[in-house]
């Protein structure tokens, strides 16, 4: 029989019912998590979810929660203790992506974006934490974006939560590292998602084109980098860093 590399470990994973989320929430069940499975809109999709990784013989809940917000998110975090008794693995996976240029973008639309994808990713792990540090095990994997590391017209604000998602996660690596808690990025490239499903064709052709692997990735290609990251020993002594499933838009 094989033995799942995260047998006996429970995963929270925000932003779960679909795309790179629902694939980090499949592959973790596959590999013997119990896992929470936190929706913003789709209870449907995320009972399919639960449905699947049930068949893989983990126990799987969903939760309801708009994780920018701060009772919703501690509501999130308290429930799956409550129903898993720990959390070891957090992935702050939701986002969203809106465009416009800096020149014309409302204060609102700034803000909206500064909650959605930095905010929540503080946010849920200020509220997981303490257990973390109590029992000293953690392993803490925030979904953040290449763009973050190179920039992009119209996505100053992603752009802005993304560097701000990597930022956070150094420092926290350095603050929590002592208690076996490690905090890491994932930082995929262009990925054929819902959030990019709306972009023009012509703009998508001439992405594909600058990338050294000229084609965009596949969820399945962005969760295994997760997965490392969560699992012993694989991923044990990476801390503070930034893995990049990107076709090679940005290299370091
Ligand atoms: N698809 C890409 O090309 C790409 C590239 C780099 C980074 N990312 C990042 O990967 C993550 C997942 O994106 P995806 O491509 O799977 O997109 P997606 O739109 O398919 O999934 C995002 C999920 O997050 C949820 N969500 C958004 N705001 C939320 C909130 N406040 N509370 C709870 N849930 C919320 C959405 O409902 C959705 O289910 C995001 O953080 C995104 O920024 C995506």
């Amino acid at each position: 029989m094989t033995v799942g590399k995260l047998e006996g470990r429970v995963a929270l994973i925000t932003g779960a019912s679909r795309g790179i989320g629902r694939e980090i929430g499949r592959l973790f069940a596959e590999n013997g998590a119990d896992v929470c499975l936190n929706y913003l809109k789709s209870r449907d999709d995320a009972d399919s979810l639960a449905e699947q990784c049930r068949a893989y013989g983990v126990r799987a809940t969903v939760m309801q929660a708009d994780v920018s917000q701060v009772e919703p998110a501690k509501a999130l975090v308290e429930k799956t203790l409550a129903d898993f008794g720990k959390i070891d693995i957090l992935v702050n996976n939701a986002g969203v992506l809106t465009q416009a240029l800096v020149q014309d973008m409302s204060v609102e639309t700034w803000d909206a974006m500064i909650a959605s994808d930095l905010r929540s990713v503080f946010l849920c792990t200020r509220f997981a934490l303490p257990s973390m540090i109590e029992r000293r095990y953690g392993r803490i994997i925030n979904v953040a974006s290449q763009l973050g590391q190179k920039g992009a017209p119209e996505l100053g604000h992603y752009c802005a939560a993304k560097a701000g998602v990597i930022g956070f996660t150094k420092a926290l690596a350095r603050e929590v590292g002592e208690y076996n808690i490690t905090a890491n990025c994932v930082a995929p490239g262009p990925i054929d998602t819902d959030m990019v499903a709306g972009i023009s064709e012509s703009w998508k052709d001439m992405k594909r084109k600058e990338l050294p692997i000229p084609r965009f990735g596949r969820v399945e290609e962005v969760a295994p980098a997760a997965l490392l990251l969560a699992a012993d020993p694989d991923g044990t002594i990476f801390t503070g860093q930034t893995l990049g499933p990107n076709s090679g838009d940005v290299m370091f």
